[in-house]
């Protein structure tokens, strides 16, 4: 017969284990910010349910098209929009990188409540951990978030970080990685190609323990474009091994595998588009002809100089290299997956099925468009801003120590069961 102390002494032990599973114990990587540059940024998110692209593209507010191919994944596929993702399948989300009192954080993403939703539900499952009950109380001012209106527009505050878009004085857009439960800092960075001490000094950590649910920034090794700041595309960066669609989905650049050189040429489908002749020459965007000499190699080349009043900037140079260059590779696509790889979460690629190799032109003197991917239109969704944001200082937020939690707890546990079999 359960009495009113016993009901209390449930309540405070619950409270207390709620404290100390909450993700309110979890860290996460802070950045501060003085300016109001924002930086192209990434989230690591593992989908709750199954749902079609689309859908994805509008739980972060972005264009489904920057979601298909910072995954790799192959816009060219029939209704590619209306393919249904599988639930479990981690996916790479771009997203702005804003500085918002002093913090980095991207705060563009907006999510819309439902009957039945709770913060706790939307925080932990819909987001995916990304964000907490607690920062979404307090971003949105709710003060009773046992009383959620339906239909509500509430902003979901993101982890994101720029650390001006370099890591060890390299180009790198920053993810941010929830912790699971069987993840080790090793294993993350072998999954992430990079190293234990780099994740460790990027995310200041004093030492390698990790728990499910902290947010860990990492590194991706990506190409620079050098756009002049006026240009709307100005600060676009584009991870290894994958692709962006810019300029009005006119153009579209990759990265990888061969270089870290950003190369851009004509979207396959591109309609209504400014020319991409450089002038004086017969090159279009991402032509590029050489000649051998006695000196080297005379190589000319028409590359993309960033979206401008509407208007495609192509700037033509010759430059003399020692050697003439290989034909282009081009990253591999992959179809848009419908199951989740067994070990995906040790796989490098987003995305289990793989659609041929890396793609190579044949040697000549011109290196054609492969016309890998199609520029569909939809509107443009900026790859916003710049990649700047100065600041060195990167600290974590500690949240109470867990350990004593845990003991006043199980000691409570023990104490009520002790009292419950009297
Ligand atoms: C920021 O990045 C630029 C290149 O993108 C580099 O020249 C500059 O030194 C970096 N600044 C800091 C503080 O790391
Ligand atoms: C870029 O990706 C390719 C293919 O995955 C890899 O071989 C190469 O080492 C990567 N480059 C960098 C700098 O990480
Ligand atoms: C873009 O167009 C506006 C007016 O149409 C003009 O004032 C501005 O100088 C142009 N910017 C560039 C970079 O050409
Ligand atoms: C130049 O690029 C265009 C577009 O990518 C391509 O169709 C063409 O084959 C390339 N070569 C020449 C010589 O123009």
């Amino acid at each position: 017969m359960p009495t009113q102390e016993q009901h209390l002494l449930l309540s405070v032990v619950a409270g207390l284990l709620l404290l100390f599973f909450h993700p309110a114990t979890s860290k996460s990587t802070i950045e501060p910010c003085s300016n109001s540059d924002t930086c192209p940024a990434i989230l690591g998110y593992t989908l709750y349910t199954d749902l079609k692209v689309s859908e994805v593209a509008s739980l972060f507010q972005i264009d489904p098209i920057s979601l298909l191919t910072l995954n790799s994944i192959d816009i060219s596929y029939p209704d590619v929009e209306n393919h249904i993702l599988p639930a479990g399948l981690p996916l790479d989300v771009p997203v702005p990188c804003s500085c918002v009192d002093g913090i980095r954080k991207s705060v563009s993403t907006r999510y819309k409540t439902r009957p039945s939703d709770t913060l706790t539900l939307i925080a932990d499952t819909v987001y995916a951990g990304l964000v907490s009950a607690d920062q979404l109380r307090e971003a949105n001012s709710i003060s009773d978030p046992s009383v959620l209106d339906v239909g509500v527009s509430l902003v979901v505050p993101l982890p994101c970080t720029c650390f001006n878009g370099t890591d060890n004085g390299l180009p790198a857009v920053y993810l941010s990685y929830v912790v699971t439960a069987d993840d080790s800092l090793a294993g993350i960075a072998r999954r992430y190609t990079t190293t234990v001490t780099d994740l460790m000094n990027v995310n200041a950590m004093g030492s390698g323990a990790i728990q499910a649910g902290d947010i860990l920034a990492v590194p991706l090794p990506a190409c620079a474009s050098r756009f002049p700041k006026f240009a709307s595309d100005y600060g676009l960066m584009v991870p290894n091994g994958s692709y962006a669609i810019t300029a009005s989905h006119c153009v579209q650049c990759s990265c990888g595998p061969g270089n870290l050189n950003l190369y851009c040429m004509p979207a396959s489908l591109a309609v209504s588009c400014s020319s991409m002749q450089c002038k004086n020459s017969g090159l279009m965007l991402g032509n590029v002809t050489w000649k051998q000499s006695a000196a080297g190699c005379s190589v000319t080349s028409c590359t993309y100089g960033g979206f401008v009043n509407g208007s495609i900037v192509t700037t033509l140079s010759t430059s003399l290299q020692p050697r003439c260059p290989g034909p282009q590779l081009f990253p591999p696509l992959v179809a848009p997956p419908s199951f989740v790889a067994k070990h995906s979460t040790f796989a490098p690629a987003p995305a289990p099925e793989s659609q041929g190799g890396i793609a190579a032109t044949p040697l000549s003197s011109t290196v054609p468009s492969t016309g890998s991917l199609p520029g569909l239109v939809t509107p443009a969704n900026g790859p916003a801003g710049s990649a700047s944001g100065v600041s060195s200082a990167r600290s974590i937020t500690d949240t109470p120590n867990a350990l004593p939690i845990l003991l006043i707890s199980l000691w409570l546990v023990n104490f009520v069961m002790h009292y419950s079999s009297l």
